[in-house]
């Protein structure tokens, strides 16, 4: 049987994933120790770990060449859901925000506001369903620098320690919505290897209600 594949956001949430795995007791040597492979067999080998960047998990889960992956809730918004979302993994808790610069009034007077996102869908959907008529910007990176330059009147983005806002004037306005990792399966791959998959979910849950209490 083919080893169950999993595909893991790179970088701070791969990092969180190889740890709880390792709390299950599964060796995570070989993604320890990766080099620049990005297929990496764990455990005893029944499951292999693909390495990618956030929207790609998301890609690969959804065409059925990887059965399961880890991803933001952040990029699940953004990209819409065509898999099962069965697992909230508990780490990478971030926010969405609406800011702009301090004291800048973001709500007030009839003009029509600018807001620069990487996350164009979720700020779209927020602001209808405030019924609020406001063009978006889509800005690859540091999107703080967005208002900074006068490119807009505020921002939605990521926002974690709330360093980034606070160094450079913005402050939150509006929660929009909570993020954290969560663990994703392909709709046929959750039909088919539904008891494999069902048992790994049931050993990450354990050992992130261990880490609650
Ligand atoms: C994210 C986010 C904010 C920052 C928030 O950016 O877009 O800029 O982190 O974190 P803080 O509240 O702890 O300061 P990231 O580091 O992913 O880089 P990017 O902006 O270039 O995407």
């Amino acid at each position: 049987m083919q080893p169950l594949r999993i595909a893991l956001t790179k970088g701070r949430l791969e990092k969180s994933t190889v740890a709880l795995l390792e709390q299950t007791g599964m060796d995570c040597s070989q993604l320890r120790d990766k080099g620049r492979r990005l297929i990496l067999p764990v455990g005893d080998g029944s499951l292999q770990a693909v390495l990618a960047k956030a929207a790609d998990v998301i890609t690969y889960v959804e065409h059925g060449v990887c059965d399961m992956g880890v991803v933001g809730k952040d990029t699940i918004m953004e990209n819409g859901s065509r898999f099962f979302e069965i697992l909230d993994l508990g780490f990478g808790r971030c926010g969405f925000a609406l800011a702009a610069p301090k004291g800048s009034d973001f709500y007030g007077g009839y003009r029509v506001k600018t807001v620069a996102t990487k996350y164009p869908n979720v700020a779209r959907r927020f602001f209808e369903g405030k019924q609020m008529d406001v063009r978006i910007i889509k800005i690859e990176g540091s999107v703080e620098l967005a208002p900074l330059l006068g490119l807009s009147d505020g921002i939605v983005d990521i926002v974690e320690t709330g360093a980034t806002l606070r160094e450079n004037g913005l402050e939150v306005i509006e929660r929009v919505a909570d993020v954290s990792a969560r663990l994703i399966v392909n709709a046929a791959s959750l039909k088919l290897r539904k008891r494999e998959i069902e048992a790994l979910a049931a050993r990450l849950e354990r050992e992130i209600k261990k880490g609650e209490q």
